[in-house]
């Protein structure tokens, strides 16, 4: 995934300051290289290199950039090394034109060979390049830029959201086209960025962008355009309440640790997010389905896993999980009219997920949604979506959306079984209660009561290049996405694992001082016993999340039990993620790595 943030402005000539500043606010999105573009006295200005923007910004003086309008793009790395020369924005071969783009063009190295049959000059190896030749392609005949953009994007293939300017004019212009893109109107300036927290600065005043439309930025107005014919889109803006302060730390030292601490709050908001009767549509969907998948990647994947035991369990239906980027190869050709697929994702821009939307919407099956950001690509193409109200999630690890989604899902599971009858009124009400009511404290206790022996054990688990973290019924997930939180946090290769296979093969690896990591639902204790006990007696050292349980209690030593404050069986799985959580973040921490930009990997992937 990578980041644009571009303004024009008729109150500045010091654009590269609210650029760098955009660019900050966008560094979750990526941190391999960043560059700022701006147009002063009819010349373009260029400085891009290698780096994140704080390191870039100081050494090339991006901030000090003079201008009226600027484009400023950081990158994480698809197409072309992290390197000064793959850096974005481009140029066009003249240096009138310069832009950036966020996503992926598939059909980059065909463009790039004719343009170049064509004698463009293309320096780079980075796909965001072929979107300023192929503007430049009909540019050059045409002298039109609205035209030369509509007429480029007739070029390329993929999915993919660039920004574009040339030096002649005061305009910026962008284009939607699968990949996140919103807009603000303030006073004397207009800016487009990939996410809201950039414009929020400049103004509150949003301006919702639809995937082939394409924006003409003045710094009084924008006009919307339909890319395929050119007919002027009517849309107003709406004035956006989103609490910017969430994009700060608000003392924190990461943005992952100020968001585990935030599950408690953004559990509480949940319920004011999800609205009538949009829920009971969506779980009316789920009840006429002939099947459900529930469909996501990374930790929205294992929000989906933790759900389809809730909805076995409580809704008493059947529900698939499926991991988006193997959908289509696995169930591609037998998704059908009648089926229900729930998208799951945070961002609501995975490429992974937007590719099964496509895929299932053509076989007419219904698409239903959990997203967090609003205005993402994927609210507008599902048939139903459920908002998250989590507001900005920063850290790269999902932490208080994963919790939000399995909580939702608990709630949806619980309703649709005292519908049908799965639950009794009384214990599904009582479910429910304890959702709304019971489980935010629950979630601020759990973080009181686990954080310190969560971060005393970071020296030992340093020792270990890998380990295991095993779960069980409504656990499984959790041990999953506790698994994730370590591989992407602290560089370790975790491997989450239903305990009951454990046996099956992986056992071999256990030796004396070596770590399991255990988490345990209420009920399940007495399956563990034996999983325990084959590990134990092996030598293994045994840390466990569950709460209080004296049987637990035999194989685990004291300061390698965190213990979660007792609960329903069904609220387990959201609270035990907490303690894996503060595991993976403390030993990350106690690595000197960064939790909330590891190396490689980024908040949302628009490429496949
Ligand atoms: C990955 C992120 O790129 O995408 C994960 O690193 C995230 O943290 C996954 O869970 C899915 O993202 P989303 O936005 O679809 O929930």
């Amino acid at each position: 995934m990578c980041g644009i943030f571009a303004i024009t402005s008729n109150r500045r000539q010091d654009i590269g300051q609210i650029l760098v500043e955009g660019a900050e606010k966008l560094t979750y999105r990526g941190y391999d290289t960043v560059g700022v573009a701006t147009v002063h006295k009819g010349r373009i200005l260029l400085r891009k290199d290698k780096g994140r923007i704080e390191e870039v910004a100081a050494k090339l003086g991006l901030a000090e950039m003079p201008g009226h309008k600027g484009i400023a793009q950081l990158r994480w790395a698809t197409f072309g090394a992290p390197s000064k020369v793959n850096a974005q924005p481009h140029f066009d071969c003249d240096k009138d034109i310069a832009g950036a783009h966020n996503g992926n063009i598939v059909n980059y190295l065909p463009l790039r060979e004719l343009y170049t049959s064509e004698g463009h000059i293309i320096r780079s190896m980075n796909d965001g390049e072929i979107c300023v030749h192929a503007v430049e392609r009909y540019y050059d005949k045409i002298g039109d830029m609205v035209e030369a953009i509509r007429k480029g994007c007739g070029d390329l293939r993929g999915d993919y959201a660039f920004a574009i300017m040339h030096k002649d004019d005061d305009k910026v212009y962008a284009v939607k086209m699968g990949s996140s893109l919103f807009a603000g109107i303030g006073e004397g300036e207009t800016c487009v960025s990939s996410d809201l927290p950039s414009i929020l600065p400049v103004t509150r005043n949003i301006l919702n962008v639809h995937d082939g439309e394409m924006l003409i930025l003045s710094p009084e107005s924008i006009e919307i355009r339909q890319i395929s014919d050119n007919s002027v889109v009517e849309r107003s803006p709406y004035i956006s309440d989103a609490d910017i302060r969430v994009a700060q730390k608000g003392g924190y030292p990461h943005f992952m640790l100020k968001e585990i601490h935030e599950q408690a709050s953004s559990a509480r908001s949940l319920f004011n997010a999800v609205r009538e009767p949009y829920i009971t549509n969506f779980e009316q969907a789920l009840i006429d389905a002939e099947r459900i998948f529930f469909v996501g990647c990374g930790s929205s994947y294992h929000a989906t896993s933790v759900a389809s035991y809730y909805f076995n369990d409580l809704a008493g239906l059947s529900a698939i999980p499926v991991v988006g980027g193997q959908f289509i190869s696995q169930f591609g050709q037998t998704i059908r009219k009648g089926d229900v697929v729930v998208c799951v994702s945070q961002s609501g821009e995975t490429k992974d997920i937007i590719d099964v939307v496509h895929h299932c919407k053509e076989r007419n099956s219904r698409i239903l949604s959990i997203v967090n950001v609003l205005g993402s690509t994927l609210t507008y193409l599902s048939d139903i979506y459920l908002p998250l109200g989590c507001g900005f999630e920063i850290s790269v690890p999902a932490t208080k959306t994963y919790t939000s989604q399995v909580i939702l899902f608990a709630y949806i599971a619980a309703r649709i079984g005292i519908k049908q009858g799965v639950l009794s009124k009384d214990m599904g009400e009582t479910l429910l209660d304890e959702l709304q009511t019971q489980l935010p404290d629950l979630l601020e206790q759990t973080i009181a009561t686990t954080t310190v022996k969560a971060r005393s054990l970071a020296p030992y688990l340093d020792q270990f290049p890998h380990f295991y973290v095993l779960g069980y019924g409504l656990t499984h997930g959790v041990a999953l996405e506790g698994a994730l939180k370590i591989k992407e946090v602290c560089y370790i290769v975790a491997d989450g694992m239903y305990s009951s296979e454990f046996k099956h093969g992986p056992l071999s690896i256990v030796k004396e001082g070596y770590p399991i990591v255990f988490t345990v639902a209420p009920n399940d204790a007495e399956h563990l016993v034996n999983h325990l006990s084959e590990v134990e007696c092996r030598g293994a050292r045994i840390i466990l999340t569950a709460e209080d349980n004296s049987l637990l209690k035999r194989y685990v030593a004291e300061e390698d039990y965190l213990a979660v404050p007792s609960s329903s069986h069904y609220l387990s799985p959201i609270i035990q993620a907490v303690p894996l959580q503060l595991l993976a973040y403390h030993l990350a921490v106690f690595k000197k790595i960064d939790p909330d930009y590891p190396r490689n990997i980024s908040k949302t992937l628009t490429v496949r």
